[in-house]
C-alpha cells in the first residue's frame, strides 16, 4: 500500500493497461463516488480509474453499449439509472431482480453484463459496523417507498429482519413495496401504514430509517418526531449531507443514537469495489479522507 498514491490518486499516469470504471447518472457532477473509488485504487496500486459520466437517459442503452464496447470493467448506476438499467442485463443477481434496481454493473470478460445491488448490503453493513444489533429481533419502522426505501427494506430483510412497518406518505407505494418483497421472506412481519406520527407504532420500534430526501439541505423536515421512541432505538438517516439532519438531531438531543447516510454511501462503495476488483476497500481510510473533503 501506498500512502502517497492514495494522498494523490494521480500519481500513477494511466496508460495503455489502465481499466475504467465509473458512475453514469443525470444529473452526476455531484457525485462521491469518484473520490470513494480512486483513492482506494491507488491505495491498492491497481491500474484502474473512476469517472462520473453525464447520460441522459435517452441514450442510456447506447452508452453502456459503448462501455462493454470499450472494454469497461464496470460501472455504478445513480438517479434516474437504477430501475432502467434491468432490462439491458444479461444477468440479474436475485436481490437486484427482488428490489428492481441495479446500482452495479459488472462487465465480464465476454463482454456480457452484470447486474447487482450494493445499496442493499451496503445499508446493513454500515448499521452492524456503527452499532451492531440482532436484526431478527429489532421492529423496525421505514420512511418512504421510494428506490431507496427497496433497498433499505430489501437488505434489512436479507439480514433477517422480521418486523418492518413502511410508512409512506403515499400508503398505496408503501403496500406495493411490501406486496413485492414479502413473497421472498415469508417468515417476516411486513406492514404498511401512512406517514402520519400518530398512526405509527413508534414506542415499539427499535430502528427508524428515513429514506425519503426529506431533511437535504433547503428541503422541509419530516413531519415526525422521534419522541415516542423508546431510550434503546437507533435512529438513522440515508442522507449524510447536511450530516445531521433536523430529525437525528431531534434524536440526538433526545439521548437516541443516531446513523448518517455516509457509511451507507461508503459501504455499497466498497461492495461494489469487491465485484470490479476482488479485494477489499480500505473503508475506514477511505472515510477519513472523505469526511476531510465535505
Ligand atoms: P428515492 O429513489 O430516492 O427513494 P423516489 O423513488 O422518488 O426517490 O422516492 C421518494 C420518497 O420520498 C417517496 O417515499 C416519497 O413519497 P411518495 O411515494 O408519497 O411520493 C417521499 N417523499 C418525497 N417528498 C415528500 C414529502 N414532501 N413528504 C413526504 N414524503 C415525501
Amino acid at each position: 500500500m501506498s500512502t502517497t498514491a492514495f494522498d494523490n490518486p494521480f500519481s500513477r499516469l494511466p496508460d495503455g493497461q489502465t481499466r475504467l470504471l465509473g458512475v453514469i447518472g443525470h444529473p452526476v457532477t455531484h457525485s462521491l463516488s469518484p473520490a470513494i473509488h480512486n483513492p482506494a485504487l491507488a491505495w491498492l496500486g491497481l491500474n484502474m480509474r473512476y469517472l462520473a459520466f453525464p447520460v441522459h437517459p435517452e441514450h442510456l442503452h447506447s452508452a453502456v453499449r459503448g462501455f462493454v464496447a470499450m472494454g469497461m470493467l464496470g460501472f455504478n448506476a445513480t438517479v434516474p439509472h437504477k430501475e432502467a438499467l434491468l432490462p439491458l442485463m444479461d444477468w440479474l443477481d436475485p436481490l437486484a431482480q427482488r428490489i428492481g434496481a441495479v446500482n452495479t454493473v459488472l462487465i465480464d470478460p465476454q463482454g456480457q453484463l452484470r447486474g447487482y445491488n450494493t445499496d442493499a448490503p451496503g445499508f446493513v453493513d454500515a448499521l452492524q459496523e456503527s452499532h451492531p444489533v440482532l436484526l431478527a429481533q429489532t421492529p423496525v419502522i421505514v420512511l418512504g417507498a421510494g428506490g431507496a426505501a427497496r433497498g433499505v427494506v430489501a437488505g434489512l430483510l436479507e439480514a433477517g429482519c422480521q418486523q418492518i412497518t413502511v410508512a409512506n406518505r403515499t400508503p398505496e407505494r408503501a403496500a406495493q413495496l411490501i406486496a413485492d418483497l414479502a413473497p421472498h421472506y415469508r417468515t417476516a412481519h411486513l406492514q404498511s401504514a401512512p406517514l402520519q406520527e400518530n398512526l405509527l407504532p413508534l414506542e415499539t420500534c427499535h430502528l427508524l430509517v428515513n429514506t425519503t430526501l426529506l431533511g437535504l439541505h433547503g428541503d422541509p423536515s419530516l413531519p415526525l418526531s422521534p419522541q415516542r421512541l423508546p431510550k434503546q432505538a437507533l435512529v438513522c438517516d440515508i442522507v449524510y449531507a447536511p450530516p445531521e439532519t433536523p430529525l437525528l438531531q431531534a434524536a440526538r438531543q433526545q439521548g437516541l443514537a443516531t446513523l448518517n447516510g455516509l457509511g451507507m454511501l461508503l459501504h455499497q462503495a466498497s461492495r461494489a469495489f469487491t465485484l470490479w476488483t476482488g479485494q477489499n476497500m480500505p473503508v475506514a481510510a477511505v472515510r477519513e479522507r472523505l469526511l476531510g473533503l465535505l
